[in-house]
């Protein structure tokens, strides 16, 4: 029997740590109502002429560190942003040059904050099919290039950070030991001008003016509330699928990785579903939400400090913009 494992975690972070009273400075804010309403302490910011490909290619390069790959043993890419570098060719064909690899494929998700299990759900399936052995998985971000630094985007630029994870992927046979049981994704486009960003549209003629940047439609547009409520509901939903379809409980569940949007989002699921502080993890304090990054990022750490071991039952759970949502059961 072909399953996927996961043979290799990494992340980058940029050493730029831009702080809530930070942001005081540049918008009506105050760090009371960031932490009150998100959680939110701090969260890293690129400095200009850094891309998600950059921030990609070193967190890449830490997996592959951790799996004892070389980059030549990568037999195709994917790559999970809504930041790309340019708006085509996207990030994976950047990655792969910048890894100096042959001709592999390289597929690009744009899923959101749900990337990184969309992207985990593909790669999956290429590997239990036969058609690749070993596959790098990346999630990156850099959001502080498109934000609306002041009072009138203050919903939005207080929340996104920038960062990368990822993961080397690899053919296993053992089904007693590490690997992804399975995946369960939605969408429901009803809601796609929840949360988007309107421009570069080919509807539009021309697809971008000066016009459209003074009105503010380059930035993220977010009902917030609405996110929020769809949110606590669906991330439940989606972790009780994925369990119910296995048969198995909640209890059985070493650790949950929320894709981290909103410190009180994680609460509301971590209380709904009856779990402890410590098998949740957030991160959210130090990074805000790095969306197709997040969920890689918290798996890479949740590695290096020993918090799951190999063999561990763990799930991941991700909803955002689309809205997409969805879940990866595995053992580590
Ligand atoms: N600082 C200070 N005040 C702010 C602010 C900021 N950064 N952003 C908004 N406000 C103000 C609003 O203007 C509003 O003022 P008003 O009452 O005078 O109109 C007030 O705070 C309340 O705004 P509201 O949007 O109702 O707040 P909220 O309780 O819904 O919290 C969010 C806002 C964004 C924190 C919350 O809705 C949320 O977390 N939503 C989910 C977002 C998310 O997770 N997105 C990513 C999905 S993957």
């Amino acid at each position: 029997m072909r399953l996927t494992r996961i043979a290799g975690t990494g992340h980058y972070l940029p050493e730029n740590v831009v702080t809530n009273q930070d942001l005081e400075k540049l918008m009506d804010t105050t760090d009371e109502w960031i932490q009150a309403r998100t959680g939110i302490k701090e969260r890293r910011f690129v400095e200009p002429g850094t891309g998600s490909t950059d921030l990609g290619l070193l967190a890449a390069r830490a997996a592959l560190e951790e799996a004892g790959w070389e980059p030549e043993d990568i037999q195709f890419i994917v790559f999970a942003t809504l930041s790309p570098d340019m708006y085509f060719p996207g990030n994976g064909v950047l990655l792969q040059k910048e890894l100096g690899l042959g001709e592999v494929g390289a597929l690009d998700v744009r899923n959101q904050c749900t990337g990184f299990i969309y992207g985990l759900s593909a790669a999956d399936a290429y590997i239990r099919m036969g058609m690749y052995d070993r596959i790098l998985l990346v999630g990156a971000e850099v959001h502080s290039a498109g934000m609306q630094m002041n009072t009138e985007g203050r919903d939005t630029a207080v929340l996104f950070g920038d960062g990368a994870g990822a993961v080397c992927l690899e053919v296993t046979d053992n089904s007693d030991s590490s690997h992804i049981i399975w995946h369960h994704l939605h969408s429901d486009g009803r809601f796609a001008e929840e949360l988007c960003m309107y421009v570069p549209s080919a509807k539009r003629r021309p697809w971008l003016t000066k016009e459209m940047i003074d009105e503010g439609l380059i930035y993220p547009h977010m009902n917030g509330r609405e996110v929020f409520r769809h949110a606590v509901v669906k991330f439940h939903a989606v972790i009780m699928e994925a369990l119910e379809a296995q048969g198995l409980s909640v209890e059985s569940l070493k650790l949950v990785i929320p894709h981290q949007a909103n410190e009180r989002i994680t609460e509301g699921v971590r209380k709904r579903l009856g779990l402890s502080n410590e098998t949740v993890y957030s991160n959210i304090a130090r990074y805000g939400n790095t969306t197709a990054a997040s969920i890689p990022i918290a798996l890479s750490e949740v590695v290096k400090d020993g918090t799951i071991e190999r063999g561990d039952f763990v799930c991941l759970v991700a909803f955002g913009s689309g809205f997409t949502w969805g879940s990866s059961l595995f053992y580590y």
